[in-house]
């Protein structure tokens, strides 16, 4: 338990505050403005961000990137959310936030990370995310809303700064080719030259772009909550099973295993059947163009150590049994050769669009199974990797 007198040296030793955060005993983290902003913020901005968030938060984990001191993060938990995180890509709001929470004797995590280290793999998915104040701090914009996309399980609430609306122009479609597209302003900060800043901002989106943004990263529903102030509220909803029609990316698939070994011998023949669904936008063909085949949708697999070192890129693939439809589903069986060697191994699948792209570049998740080969004394002189495809469709 920290005195008052340990309290307001270790504030002190934290400064400068942008988070104004009640300690209890008529102590607030904050005393002056750091660039402007209110003494009290971001009491204000939290009027309208609390209304976004369920009151009771018992059973949702919470991820709050950009976290500052973690006045959001704290708030949450007092909600009753179950697991918090905070991540801020600087290390000295982490210490505060980290000060803060050790005097409010609070449960809840926090790590110095930048917004493009998100990766669902090592840190899964939370219900509800927050990105407030941030994005506009963002050089790489999209992948940065492609790892919040992918972090989120359901909701993210995105707080910003925007294109002044009164001179932002307005949307306009524009021909390309044969087809229109849809034009949205986004203005670039120009950071000059001698600026001394310690997080420099990009790109301001008008509302309507930052709108297309979204719908672009994946999201089925964006809702505008409010526009005040040159800044925007926005809630963006993920549908349970991703299959609402929408704007979503292009390759786009659910994958998940129906049968696999979890175990082997060495040069084992290993069966696999996964369920794959098209939860993109468009239809999958299974045959391609030309002798290539380019462009045909073919299940593939990656064998990897287990610490993720690559061992076989192209490790198999198996064929669509016929073209899939957005929202269609196949089961489909796919035929590998287990590794010689014993060892912890990883089998990660992924769709693929022969010589475009693999689905994970477009953020679709990939399906990563673990494989043990196990110690044998016996090897079998097998041939190498064989291509087999069993499969059928549903709707
Ligand atoms: C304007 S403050 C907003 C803080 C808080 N979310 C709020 O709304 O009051 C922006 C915060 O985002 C953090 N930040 C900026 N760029 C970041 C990045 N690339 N990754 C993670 N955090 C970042 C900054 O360190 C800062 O704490």
């Amino acid at each position: 338990m920290m005195t008052r007198k340990e309290i307001l040296a270790e504030l002190k030793s934290l400064e400068p505050w942008f988070h104004s955060i009640d300690l209890g005993g008529g102590i607030t983290t904050k005393t002056v403005s750091v660039m402007g902003e209110p003494v009290d913020h971001p009491h204000e901005p939290w009027q309208v961000i609390q209304q976004c968030l369920p009151r009771d938060l018992h059973g949702k984990s919470l991820l709050d990137v950009g976290c500052n001191a973690g006045f959001y993060s704290f708030e949450a938990k007092r909600r009753g959310a179950g697991h918090v995180l905070g991540v801020d890509g600087q290390r000295h709001h982490i210490r505060q936030a980290v000060f803060v929470r050790k005097v409010l004797g609070l449960d809840l995590e926090f790590r110095r990370m930048n917004v493009y280290e998100l990766d669902q793999r090592r840190m899964g998915q939370f219900d509800i995310t927050l990105a407030l104040g941030l994005i506009y701090h963002l050089k790489h914009l999209v992948l940065a809303l492609e790892n919040l996309y992918n972090v989120t399980r359901e909701t993210l609430i995105i707080e910003t700064a925007i294109m002044p609306p009164e001179r932002a122009p307005a949307s306009f479609s524009h021909p390309l080719g044969e087809d229109q597209m849809r034009l949205h302003p986004l203005a670039l900060v120009e950071n000059p030259r001698d600026a001394k800043e310690q997080v420099f901002n990009w790109f301001l989106p008008s509302v309507e772009a930052l709108q297309a943004l979204l719908r672009n990263t994946g999201f089925d529903s964006i809702e505008v909550i409010e526009v005040k102030n040159e800044r925007a509220v926005l809630i963006c909803q993920k549908t349970a099973d991703g299959s609402e029609q929408g704007a979503r990316l292009h390759y786009l698939a659910a994958l998940s295993l129906e049968a696999g070994a979890p175990s082997c011998q060495p040069e084992e023949e290993l069966s696999f059947t996964l369920r794959v669904k098209n939860s993109g936008l468009t239809r999958w063909p299974a045959q391609g163009e030309g002798p290539s085949d380019k462009g045909a949708i073919h299940l593939g697999a990656h064998l990897m150590h287990a610490n993720d070192e690559e061992i076989s890129w192209d490790y198999g693939r198996a064929n669509l049994p016929q073209d899939l439809e957005p929202g269609a589903e196949a089961v489909i069986g796919i035929i590998l050769r287990a590794p010689r060697e014993p060892g912890r191994y990883i089998v990660e699948f992924d769709m693929v669009s022969e010589y475009v792209a693999w689905f994970e570049d477009f953020s679709s998740a990939t399906l990563r199974h673990e494989l043990v080969v196990k110690e044998q004394g016996v090897r079998y002189a097998l041939p190498p990797s064989t291509r087999k495809t069993t499969g059928k469709i549903s709707c």
